[in-house]
């Protein structure tokens, strides 16, 4: 059974095969509250990987940031209410329409407990790629904070942000506003390809509502041991 500080933790499936799903699964869930499968493992392995999570006891957060015309995105909330989702994700940029839907969608599924996370700006996108998509004198940080303020009326439960973006939205929105954060090292593990990371505790000090762990767990050689150090740590 997880304990407090575990139902903050989301660990991230990022593996290849089922069975190594399986085995993670396995060590990890008296541990994590959460695991989060993404377009790669669900494209592979999909419903039966949901329902190995769910099988688990943990929270399931899928994490295939739905971005579509308001009924596709209905149908996809639907479908993932029926996996029994207690986390999804939908992207901010498919607008208010877009947006309501998802909610509406969950209302009518029975679903009102599933989160709902909207994605502000991709955090691998540079200035001129967003100047060029977006055509907006806006920075970076105030199409952040308009697009966090455009899924809070819209219904949505909270937004996805990166270390770098979470204090300055955490300012901006209520404690009750849900924030995912993925980037978090340890302070002395490599970064891998995150571009600003932060440490569990200080993501939890800056005030994530959840943080997301992928290969600091996953491809450790004792993910158990290294899911108890980053517990340790959000706890310290
Ligand atoms: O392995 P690592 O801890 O970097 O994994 C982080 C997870 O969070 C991955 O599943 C990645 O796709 C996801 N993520 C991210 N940065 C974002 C949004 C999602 O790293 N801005």
């Amino acid at each position: 059974m997880t304990d407090d500080v575990g139902k903050k933790l989301v660990v991230a499936l990022d593996v290849k095969t089922y069975e190594a799903a399986e085995k993670l699964v396995g060590e990890l869930s008296p541990l994590a509250g959460w695991f989060k499968v993404g377009s790669v493992m669900f494209t592979r392995e999909g419903p039966r990987l949901c329902r190995l999570v769910k099988d688990s006891g943990a929270g399931l957060f899928l994490d295939l940031k739905f971005h579509d015309i308001p009924n596709t995105v209905v149908g996809a909330v639907t479908s993932a209410a029926a996996l029994g989702a207690d986390m999804l994700t939908v992207h901010i940029s498919g607008g208010q329409a877009m947006l309501e839907a998802a909610v509406r969608a969950r209302e009518e599924a029975g679903r009102n407990d599933m989160i709902i996370v909207g994605v502000t700006v991709l955090t691998h996108l540079t200035f001129e790629d967003f100047h060029s998509l977006f055509v907006s004198e806006r920075s970076t940080n105030e199409t952040v904070l308009a697009f966090t303020k455009l899924a809070q009326r819209c219904g949505l439960n909270g937004v996805v942000a990166s270390a770098r973006e979470l204090p300055l939205i955490r300012r901006h929105v209520g404690p009750d506003f849900t924030v995912v954060t993925p980037g978090i090292r340890m302070a002395d593990a490599a970064s891998d390809d995150q571009v600003r990371i932060v440490t569990p505790r200080r993501a939890i000090e800056d005030g994530a509502s959840y943080i997301v762990v992928g290969r600091p767990i996953i491809a450790a050689p004792d993910p158990a041991g290294a899911c108890q150090r980053i517990l340790e740590n959000m706890a310290s």
